[in-house]
C-alpha cells in the first residue's frame, strides 16, 4: 500500500531537473545532427584521427587529382585542399550508405574554388540507378579563392547518393558542401530536422554539451603556428565559432575527425530553440579518459582560464564586447543566457583537478559571480578516488558536482535511496551522465524505478541527464545511447520514452510518500561479470569470480568457448590460444594507447547482499 499526504511539502523540483547530455560520440555531430550531407568536406582526414584515413577517405577522384597541403591554401586554419587536373572529377560518398536525398526537397550546394576565370564546375547528383537532379554548371569568375554556390531539387528518393563536382580546367577545390535546405528551423549551417525534433519532443531543462571523454582528452594546446598546428587537441570552443571554413578540424577521441560545424554557436541556438539551459563543458587541464594526466603550465592554464572567461562573455556578453561581437556577427546579437557551466570531466587524478578547478573558479567568480561553477567527483568508482573527490567539493564549498555512473540494472533498482543518505547542505549533485547498460524494456523500467529517487531527493540532485544523447549506428563506440539513427532515418531507445515521461511531467514539487509491503529480494541472485576496455584493445584469460565466502560464481580460463560472453560497443571477440582477445584492433573504437602490454591480475569481487538461495 502506499500512503500520500498531499498536504506535506517535499522538495521542490526545477524545472530545469531534466536534460540531454550531447556529446559528439558515435558520430553524433558529423554524419549526425549537424545536416552537412558531404564527408570530409575539407579533405582534412588523417590518419592522426584514425588508422584507417586519408585526406582522401569518403572520396573518389576520375582523372588526377590530389589533397596538397602549401600555401596556396584557402586559411591557416584549413590546410589541405584538393587539386583537380582538367577533365578530372571528385565524387563524395556521404555517410553509411551514401547521400541521402528525398524527392522534391532542395539541397544546396556550396565550394571553395580557385581556378582560371572561365573554368566551369560541373555538379551532379546521382546514385546507381542514374541521376537524383539535373546537374548544374558553376562558373568560376574570379581568379583567387571564392565561394560558388548552386542549387538542386531531388527529382527521385535515394539514401545512396553521390555527389560529383568535375572541373573544365585545372581547379582547387575546399569545403565542397551539400545541404538539405530543409534544416531544423531553417536555420543556415544547421541541424539535422528529425534529429533535433527528437531533441525538442523531450523538453529537456538543459543541454549538456560538447562532451564527456571528448573534452577532456586530447593535448591543451591551441591550433596555431607557435604550436604546430595540432591534432588531437582538447574541444576548445574558440575553435569551433565563426565563418566554418575557418574552423580547423580536429581528432577526436572516439577516432574519428570532427570538422566542429556543428560548435558553440550552434549547441546555444540549439539550446535556446528548445527552450533549454545551455551548459558547456570546458577542459580543466587534466586529462582524462585512460589519458590520466595533469598539465603542469601555468600559462596554458591562464589560457584556459582566460577562454573560459571569455566564453561567458561569448554567451552573455553585449555586443560592444569584444566576444559579444562575435556571436552577434555570427547571427544573434541578443544574449544566450548562459547561468551554469562545467569546468573538467571525470578527471580521475582528483587533488590535480581540484588544484585547477578552484582557479578556474575564482577567476569566474571574480567576474561572473551569477555564473554556478559545476565541479566533478571523476568516475564512480565506488572507492577512494571518488570520495577524495567529493570531500575535496565539499571542503572547498562547491556549488555543485557532476557525478557520472552506468551500471547493471539491478544496481540502478537496488540504488534508488542512494541520495536519500546525501547531505542536505553540502554541495548539490549534477548528475551529469547515468545510464543502465542496454536499450531494452528492462532498462527504462529500471531507469524510470530510478529517476523516481533522484525526484524525491530533488532539493540535493538538481539536474540528471541520462548518456549519450546519439548513435549513428553504422559508427557506434559507446552504448547505450538514447536516439539512434542512420542517414535517413531514427529511432527512439526504450529508455528515451522513459526520458520523455519524466521531462515532459515535470512535478513542481515532491509529495512525500511511504510503502508498505514492497517486495524484498529473495531467490537465487543472478548477474553477469563484466570486462570492458575501451580506447585500447584487451585480452582476457583465468577469469574467477568469487563470492565473500569463496564459493565459484564463475570461472573462464577460455579453453572452450566464448558462447557466455557477449559485448556490447564496437570491437570484435574471439577464442584465441586460450585467451579472450579482442580481435578488430583498427576499427573506431581505437583511440589512445594504454601504453602498457603487460598481463596484470585483476581482484574481481562481487558484492551482493544474499537473502536466501544461492
Ligand atoms: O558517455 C560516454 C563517456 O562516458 C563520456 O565521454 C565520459 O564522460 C564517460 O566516461
Amino acid at each position: 500500500a502506499i500512503t500520500v499526504d498531499p498536504t506535506a511539502k517535499g522538495a521542490k523540483i526545477d524545472d530545469t531537473m531534466y536534460g540531454v547530455f550531447f556529446e559528439d560520440i558515435n558520430r553524433a555531430a558529423d554524419g549526425g545532427l549537424y545536416a552537412e550531407l558531404v564527408q570530409n568536406r575539407s579533405f582534412e582526414y588523417s590518419t592522426d584521427d584514425n588508422k584507417s584515413y586519408t585526406p582522401l577517405t569518403s572520396w573518389t577522384v576520375d582523372g588526377t587529382g590530389q589533397v596538397v597541403n602549401d600555401d596556396g591554401r584557402l586559411n591557416a586554419r584549413n590546410r589541405n585542399y584538393l587539386s583537380l587536373t582538367a577533365g578530372s572529377s571528385v565524387t563524395n560518398a556521404g555517410y553509411n550508405t551514401g547521400i541521402s536525398v528525398e524527392e522534391g526537397k532542395r539541397y544546396d550546394f556550396s565550394v571553395w574554388a580557385r581556378a582560371a576565370a572561365g573554368t566551369t564546375l560541373t555538379v551532379t547528383l546521382q546514385d546507381a540507378d542514374g541521376s537524383l537532379a539535373t546537374a548544374r554548371q558553376v562558373a568560376v569568375t574570379k581568379s583567387g579563392w571564392a565561394k560558388y554556390k548552386a542549387g538542386f531539387t531531388a527529382t527521385r528518393t535515394s539514401s545512396a547518393g553521390r555527389l560529383t563536382v568535375g572541373s573544365s580546367a585545372a581547379a582547387a577545390l575546399d569545403m565542397v558542401s551539400l545541404f538539405p535546405r530543409d534544416t531544423y528551423r531553417n536555420e543556415p549551417n544547421g541541424l539535422r530536422k528529425d534529429l533535433a525534433e527528437k531533441i525538442e519532443a523531450l523538453h529537456p531543462g538543459f543541454v549538456r554539451f560538447p562532451g564527456g571523454c571528448l573534452v577532456n582528452t586530447g593535448s591543451m594546446e591551441d591550433y596555431s603556428e607557435a604550436s604546430g598546428y595540432q591534432r588531437k587537441r582538447s574541444y576548445q570552443w574558440k575553435d569551433t565559432i565563426g565563418p566554418v571554413e575557418e574552423r580547423a578540424t580536429n581528432s577526436n577521441v572516439w577516432g574519428y575527425n570532427q570538422s566542429y560545424g556543428l560548435g558553440y554557436y550552434e549547441y546555444f541556438r540549439l539550446s535556446e530553440d528548445i527552450g533549454a539551459m545551455p551548459l558547456p563543458v570546458v577542459p580543466a587541464l587534466v586529462t582524462g579518459c585512460g589519458q590520466n594526466k595533469a598539465v603542469d603550465d601555468e600559462a596554458l592554464l591562464k589560457r584556459h582560464i582566460q577562454d573560459t572567461l571569455d566564453l561567458i562573455e561569448f554567451a552573455n556578453g553585449p555586443v560592444t564586447s569584444e566576444w559579444g561581437k562575435k556571436r552577434a556577427q555570427m547571427g544573434h546579437p541578443k544574449p544566450f543566457h548562459l547561468t551554469h557551466i562545467e569546468v573538467g570531466n571525470e578527471e580521475n587524478l582528483p587533488e590535480a583537478f581540484f588544484a585547477r578547478f578552484k582557479q578556474f573558479r575564482a577567476a569566474i567568480e571574480a567576474k561572473y559571480p551569477d555564473i554556478t561553477v559545476i565541479s566533478n567527483s571523476g568516475p564512480d568508482d565506488a572507492g577512494t578516488t571518488f570520495d577524495t573527490a567529493w570531500q575535496l567539493n565539499k571542503d572547498a564549498k562547491v556549488d555543485m558536482v557532476d557525478e557520472h555512473y552506468y551500471n547493471s540494472t539491478q544496481w540502478f533498482l537496488q540504488n534508488n535511496d542512494r541520495y536519500d543518505s546525501y547531505d542536505r547542505n553540502g554541495p548539490k549533485v549534477f548528475l551529469g551522465e547515468y545510464a543502465s547498460w542496454g536499450n531494452a524494456f528492462k532498462n527504462g523500467l529500471a531507469e524510470a524505478a530510478y529517476m523516481t529517487g533522484l525526484e524525491r531527493n530533488a532539493d540535493v540532485v538538481k539536474l540528471a541527464s541520462y548518456a549519450p544523447l546519439f548513435a549513428n549506428e553504422d559508427y557506434v563506440q559507446w552504448q547505450p545511447d538514447l536516439i539512434w539513427f542512420n542517414n535517413h532515418a531514427a529511432w527512439n531507445s526504450a529508455n528515451y520514452e522513459v526520458q520523455k515521461l519524466f521531462m515532459n511531467n515535470v512535478g513542481d514539487r515532491v509529495v512525500p510518500s511511504t510503502a508498505t509491503g514492497t517486495p524484498s529480494l529473495t531467490g537465487p541472485i543472478t548477474g553477469a561479470v563484466g570486462l570492458s576496455t575501451w580506447a585500447t584493445t584487451a585480452a582476457y584469460d583465468d577469469v574467477k569470480v568469487t563470492d565473500a565466502e569463496g564459493n565459484s560464481l564463475l570461472s573462464d580460463d577460455f579453453s572452450g568457448d566464448a558462447s557466455k560472453w557477449t559485448h556490447t560497443g564496437g570491437g570484435s571477440w574471439a577464442i584465441q590460444d586460450g585467451q579472450y582477445v579482442q580481435t578488430d584492433v583498427a576499427a573506431e573504437n581505437t583511440m589512445v594507447s594504454a601504453g602498457d602490454t603487460n598481463w596484470h591480475d585483476y581482484d574481481l569481487k562481487v558484492k551482493a547482499t544474499k537473502k536466501s538461495g544461492k
